[in-house]
């Protein structure tokens, strides 16, 4: 069995070093080496173990061809969870060194403590932390997801953090409940205050990225409004000055959720603009009618703007606000994305 190198170099420049044989992959081969990565279904099935191979040779086995950006594959994109090293590699990472977790991802219980309705077939999920050694603290980036497990029922789904770090050790969730879908339909049938979830996390890379006061453009599809309310509270929080902009769509008007506490964050972030985008809608529609992708295209037109440009929600969504982006020559660096692919 051959043994190969494989450097990684994050996206603030650390490099860090490992050996993995031909039949390992790359996410496992760096476990095995303390190193762990972001991912999450781990079957090359949601995106959130990608990369780029700068050098070497490599096979990219079975996986979702949603999970990679349109056309990544052919320029290099992999995803670590499937990649199997035939030379020595070179890889370099989409997120900083401070999202590789050094040990073992956290596993702690949590109590619901409320499951209310925010649109149709939307649910907002609020969790409270059990303390622990760590006390009860909720310690994670805007932008990060988590597992939740349902104890006993061997379901396990991946969910964006809402709100911010807390002291109280309060999660908030906002969770599309899928037809059929396993945690959705436990979510609908069976939920209720007081259970117990098990979390797994914080993990993942996506998150806000330091670049001087350069203007930041969020777009959302649906749920993907989650990571992007987290991201903003942050910037409320902290009074960052950079212009910035929410674009969120949904398919039809009653689909709409959170607006109450948009109209909050716009109180708190006063040069927040949110440009709310439907795609089928009613003859009552007063505001933009399209994709949000179809938003950001005519404003990075017209605007001539480069922002940093961060896209969370259905894949679909995120190849075409990624083209927009490309076409108007945002650099590929100042775009960051999260894509929502069932495990
Ligand atoms: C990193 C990450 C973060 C995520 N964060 C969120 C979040 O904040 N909020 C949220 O609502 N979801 C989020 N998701 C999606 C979530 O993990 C689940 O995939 C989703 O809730 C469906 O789970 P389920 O068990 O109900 O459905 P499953 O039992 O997994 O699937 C049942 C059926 O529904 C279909 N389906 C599942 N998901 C989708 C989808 N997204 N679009 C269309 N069809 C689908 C499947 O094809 C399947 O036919 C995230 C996914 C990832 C990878
Ligand atoms: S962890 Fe690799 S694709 Fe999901």
């Amino acid at each position: 069995m051959s043994t190969h190198t494989i450097e990684l170099t994050t996206r603030d420049g650390e490099l860090l070093r490992f050996d993995c044989d031909a039949d390992q992959s790359l996410l496992e081969a760096a476990a095995d080496a303390h190193i762990v990565l972001p991912s999450q279904c781990r079957q090359g099935s949601c995106g959130a173990c990608y990369a780029d191979a700068t050098r070497g040779d490599y096979i990219l086995g079975e996986h979702n061809p949603a999970a990679l950006p349109a056309g990544a594959a052919e320029k290099g994109g992999i995803l670590l969870c499937r990649t199997f090293p035939l030379s020595d590699l070179s890889v370099s990472l989409p997120f900083d060194h401070d999202r590789i977790l050094l040990g073992e991802i956290r596993r702690r219980n949590a109590d619901i403590a409320a499951i209310e309705p925010v649109g149709e077939n939307t649910v907002r999920l609020t969790l409270h932390l059990a303390p622990d050694d760590g006390g009860s603290v909720a310690e994670f980036e805007p932008g990060q997801f988590v597992e939740l497990e349902v104890p006993g029922q061997a379901i396990r789904r991946a969910y964006s953090l809402a709100n911010t770090g807390n002291w109280e050790g309060r999660l908030e969730f906002l969770i599309r409940l899928q037809p059929g879908g396993l945690f959705s339909t436990w979510l609908r049938e069976q939920a209720h205050a007081g259970q117990t979830l098990i979390v797994h996390g914080p993990q993942g890379a996506f998150g806000l990225s330091e670049n001087g006061l350069r203007p930041r453009w969020f777009v959302a599809g649906g749920t993907g409004l989650a990571p992007m309310l987290s991201m903003l509270r942050r910037m409320a929080e902290f009074q960052e000055p950079h212009p910035v902009r929410l674009y969120f769509g949904v398919n039809r008007v009653e689909e709409l959720f959170c607006l109450t506490e948009l109209e909050a964050l716009k109180a708190e972030l006063p040069q927040l603009q949110v440009i709310l985008c439907v795609w089928k809608p009613n003859q009552d529609w007063q505001g933009f009618c399209g994709t949000p992708a179809d938003a950001l295209a005519q404003d990075l037109d017209d605007l001539n703007a480069r922002p940093d440009i961060y896209l969370c929600g259905p894949p679909a969504l995120i190849d075409a606000a990624e083209a927009a982006a490309r076409s108007q020559g945002v650099p590929v660096e100042q775009v960051f994305s999260e894509r929502f692919l069932p495990a």
